[in-house]
């Protein structure tokens, strides 16, 4: 049974595990049919709104290649901050009003925690949060789960590394607590100051999950599954100068990966900076290309599932 039909995707954490399963499972579908040649139109006479308050190249393009593949139609505020009437001061409860006479279903990506919510409010129509601020991730975390699936053969009682910028990185604070559903030992490697929030480490320490902060990105290298890496987020820093000083903290290179177990899974949202090499790119187990395609067939899975179209 479809669950998600009408729903809002606002955190990662919202899921029943039958909804997330029904999520991979659609997109595996989709995936199957897409590579055979086929086509699913059925979003045929829908309309997706996308509206990116803040850059993005795969979340909204694989939105809208995804919305298109289903046979339906996009509306897109490229650069909503400047373009769309918030420019004029309107609020984003007021934007969700004006959107659901337009569209069926809505992306949004803005700067503020909170503020898929506050479209959501307004909004009649599902809202998909795209990404808030240093908030949540959440269709990243679920492309992720379908990734490392994929990859790895298996969702349980693995060990993952993240590393990188833990504190504002909204895709960490998404794929992490869905992760720790299926038994996932982590270790954490950030530089102090980007360490994950306690509110995050703490719940999942309550919930049993075994969580190890740690520096060394050797030695959790040694002992992963996978390694999540992402980007120190420039543009969430108060002060310019800090940032200099923590960029580049930690780079994976050829000889770190080496280190590593022959099938280590290697993943970042992306873009990337600096911190992986372009040297790992050619790893079998470098999977971040993959996993940014795999974005569209479970945004595809949850455009069909959140509009009731499957
Ligand atoms: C991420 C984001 O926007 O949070 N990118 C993405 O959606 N794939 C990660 C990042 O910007 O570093």
């Amino acid at each position: 049974m479809n669950t998600l039909v009408g729903h809002d995707i606002l955190t990662s954490d919202q899921f029943t595990l039958e909804e997330l399963n029904l999520i991979l499972s659609a997109a595996q579908q989709f995936e199957t049919i897409i590579n055979a040649g086929g086509i699913v139109d059925v979003m045929r006479n829908r309309v997706l709104a996308t509206l990116f308050y803040e850059p993005s190249t795969r979340t909204r393009l694989s939105f809208e290649s995804a919305m298109l593949q289903l046979g339906g139609q996009v509306l897109s505020v490229a650069d909503a901050k400047s373009s769309s009437s918030a420019a004029k001061g309107e609020t984003l409860y007021d934007t969700g009003k004006m959107i659901e006479g337009y569209a069926h279903v809505a992306v949004i990506r803005h700067p503020r925690e909170g503020s898929a919510q506050e479209l959501a409010n307004g909004a009649g129509i599902p809202i998909i949060n795209g990404g808030d601020g240093a908030g949540q991730h959440p269709t990243q975390a679920l492309l992720d789960l379908y990734t490392i699936q994929k990859e790895t053969g298996r969702l349980e009682e693995l060990t993952v590394t993240l590393v990188g910028d833990l504190k504002y990185g909204r895709t960490v604070h998404s794929l992490a607590p869905l992760l720790a559903r299926f038994g996932t030992r982590f270790m954490f490697v950030a530089p102090l100051e980007l360490a994950m929030p306690a509110g995050i480490t703490n719940q999942l320490r309550e919930q049993g999950v075994e969580v190890v902060e740690m520096n060394d990105l050797g030695e959790a290298v040694q002992q992963s599954d996978v390694l999540y890496v992402t980007r120190i987020q420039k543009e969430r820093f108060a002060d310019p100068a800090q940032y200099e000083t923590l960029k580049g903290a930690y780079v994976v290179d050829r000889s770190l990966i080496e280190q590593a177990r022959p099938e280590l899974t290697i993943m970042h949202p992306l873009p990337r900076v600096d911190e992986i090499a372009v040297e790992v790119d050619s790893f079998p187990g470098a999977a971040y290309f993959r996993q940014a395609a795999n974005g569209v067939m479970v945004r595809m899975a949850l455009l069909a599932l959140v509009t009731g179209r499957i």
